[in-house]
C-alpha cells in the first residue's frame, strides 16, 4: 500500500462484525446438526480460511450474501483438522472443543507458534482432560478422545485465555453435568459466544464475569445470530483519527466495549463522544498528551491495540511507556517505525517512546495483523510517502481498509509488485 501522509482524516467509517467472534461462532455450528445462520460477518481472509477448514471436514458453508453465512454440519465426514489448514490460522484450534463435545473424538494439528509468540494451547488441553478427554500429541497433531463423553467439572485457568475459554464453553455445553470455569476470559466476544450457545439451547450463566457456569444439555438446536461490532477495528480507526488530527464518526462502535481504551485517549487529549449509533473521535490541532499503558485481559487495555497506540505515542508531546503483558513478542512494528524517525527504546516487555515532531515516510514491512495496521497509521501521519508491503496480514482483520481510509480523505492506494 502506498500512503502519502499529512492529511487529517475526517468523515464516517462503518465498523464491521468482530473477527474474533465470527470465528468461534462458525465452529459452534459443529455442535448441532441444524443450520446456524450468522449475520454481520466481516469479509476477511481469516473467515475464508476457517470456511475452507470447515468445508474440508464436511460442514456445508453457504454464503447468503457478503456478510451472512449459514453453516450446517449435518453430514460431517471427518473429525480431522489437518496441518495445512490449521497452520494458516491459530483460531482453527476452536474446532477442538466442539468436535470432542459432539463426536467424542478429534484430531487437530497443533497450531504452531506465530510471529507474536509461541502461543501454546496447553491450557485448552489440560482443561479438556479435566472434563474426561484423553489427549496425546503425535507427529504434531493433538489426538483427543472422550469415549464416555465429556463430564462437567470445576476448573481454574492459571492464565486467562480467550480461545481457551471459548473452547471450554463449547465443550461443556453438551457435557454431562455442570462446569464452573474460574478465571475465564470476559471479552465481549466470549460473552457473545455464550449468548449464541444459549440461543442454541445451551444453559450458560456468569459469562462476562471471571466465573462462568455451564449446565450441560443433551442436544442443541439451530439459531440465527448477529455478530457484534469489531471493537479492535473501531479502536484502530480511532487512533488513526487521533494521530492525523482529524474527526471520524465510528458508526456501530460500542463505547462500552472499549472503556479502558477511550479513557486512555481522553488522557491523550482526544475527544471521544458517545452517540446513539457510534462514537465520534476528534483531535483538532491540540497536541497529543503522553499516557502510559499496560496491556491486560479485558476490561484492561487490549493487546490488539498496543501496536497502534505505540504509533500514536511516537508523535506525542512528551514520553510514554507501553508495556505488553499478554504476548512475548508483540513489538515487531517498532524496528519499522524507528526507520520512520520514531524515538523508541525497548526494555523487556516495555517500550519507552519519546514523541518526535514528525515521522518520515519510508518503505516498511508488515509482520502480523496489528503491527501492519500500525504501520499504515504511521504512514498516514508521516511526511512523504510510505510503502507498506505484505498487506495479506492486514486483509486478515480489516475489511475494505483502503476504501474506508479514502472515504475520510486519506491519500492511499494498493498496488501489486
Ligand atoms: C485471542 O487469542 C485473540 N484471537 C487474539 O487476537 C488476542 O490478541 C488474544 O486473544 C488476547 O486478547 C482470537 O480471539 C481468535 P490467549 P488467543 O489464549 O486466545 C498464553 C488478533 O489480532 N496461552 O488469550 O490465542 C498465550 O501465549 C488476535 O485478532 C498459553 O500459554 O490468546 C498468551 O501469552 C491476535 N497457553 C496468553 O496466554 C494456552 O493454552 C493469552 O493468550 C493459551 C494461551
Amino acid at each position: 500500500m502506498r500512503i502519502v501522509g499529512g492529511t487529517p482524516l475526517n468523515g464516517e467509517i462503518s465498523i464491521g462484525g468482530a473477527k474474533n467472534l465470527a470465528l468461534p461462532a462458525m465452529t459452534a455450528s459443529i455442535l448441532v446438526d441444524e443450520d446456524i445462520k450468522l449475520t454481520n460477518v466481516p469479509l476477511l481472509s481469516d473467515i475464508g480460511s476457517l470456511s475452507e477448514l470447515l468445508t474440508h471436514i464436511g460442514c456445508d458453508v453457504r454464503c447468503n450474501d457478503e456478510h451472512s453465512l449459514t453453516l450446517s454440519t449435518k453430514s460431517l465426514k471427518t473429525v480431522e483438522a489437518p496441518y495445512d489448514f490449521v497452520r494458516k490460522m491459530r483460531a482453527s484450534i476452536l474446532v477442538l472443543g466442539p468436535l470432542l463435545a459432539r463426536f467424542g473424538k478429534a484430531v487437530v494439528s497443533l497450531p504452531g507458534g506465530c510471529s507474536i509468540g509461541p502461543r501454546g494451547v496447553d491450557l485448552h488441553l489440560r482443561a479438556l482432560e479435566h472434563m474426561g478427554a484423553i489427549i496425546s500429541i503425535e507427529n504434531g497433531y493433538i489426538k483427543a478422545n472422550a469415549p464416555k463423553g465429556l463430564h462437567g467439572c470445576d476448573m481454574t485457568f492459571p492464565v486467562t485465555t480467550v480461545t481457551g475459554t471459548e473452547n471450554i464453553l463449547m465443550a461443556a455445553v453438551l457435557a454431562k453435568g455442570t462446569t464452573r470455569l474460574i478465571n475465564a476470559a470476559t471479552e465481549p466476544e466470549v460473552v457473545a459466544l455464550a449468548d449464541l450457545l444459549n440461543q442454541m439451547g445451551g444453559r450458560i450463566s456468569g459469562h462476562g464475569t471471571s466465573m462462568i457456569i455451564i449446565d450441560g444439555v443433551d442436544s442443541l438446536h439451530g439459531a440465527e445470530f448477529e455478530i457484534i461490532p469489531d471493537r479492535i477495528e473501531a479502536g484502530t480507526y480511532a487512533i488513526a483519527a487521533a494521530a492525523t488530527g482529524g474527526e471520524i464518526f465510528l458508526k456501530n462502535c460500542k463505547c462500552k466495549h472499549l472503556t479502558a481504551f477511550f479513557e486512555t485517549l481522553a488522557l491523550n487529549g482526544v475527544e471521544c463522544e458517545e452517540k446513539i449509533d457510534g462514537v465520534r473521535i476528534r483531535r483538532r490541532n491540540a497536541e497529543i498528551k503522553p499516557s502510559d499503558v499496560q496491556t491486560a485481559p479485558y476490561p484492561g487495555f487490549p493487546t490488539d491495540l498496543q501496536a497502534q497506540y505505540t504509533v500514536l505515542m511516537s508523535i506525542c508531546d512528551g514520553t510514554a511507556s507501553v508495556t505488553e503483558n499478554i504476548f512475548e513478542n508483540r513489538f515487531m512494528h517498532i524496528p519499522e517505525i524507528l526507520r520512520m524517525g520514531a524515538n523508541v527504546s525497548v526494555h523487556g516487555k516495555t517500550a519507552v517512546i519519546t514523541g518526535v515532531n514528525k515521522l518520515k515516510g519510508a518503505p516498511v514491512m508488515a509482520t502480523d495483523l496489528r503491527a501492519s495496521v500500525a504501520l499504515v497509521i504511521a504512514g498516514l501521519v508521516a511526511e512523504g510517502e510510505t510503502i507498506v508491503s505484505r498487506l495479506y496480514h492486514i486483509d486478515r482483520g480489516y475489511e475494505g481498509i483502503e476504501q474506508k481510509l479514502l472515504s475520510c480523505g486519506a491519500n492511499v492506494e494498493r498496488f501489486s509488485v
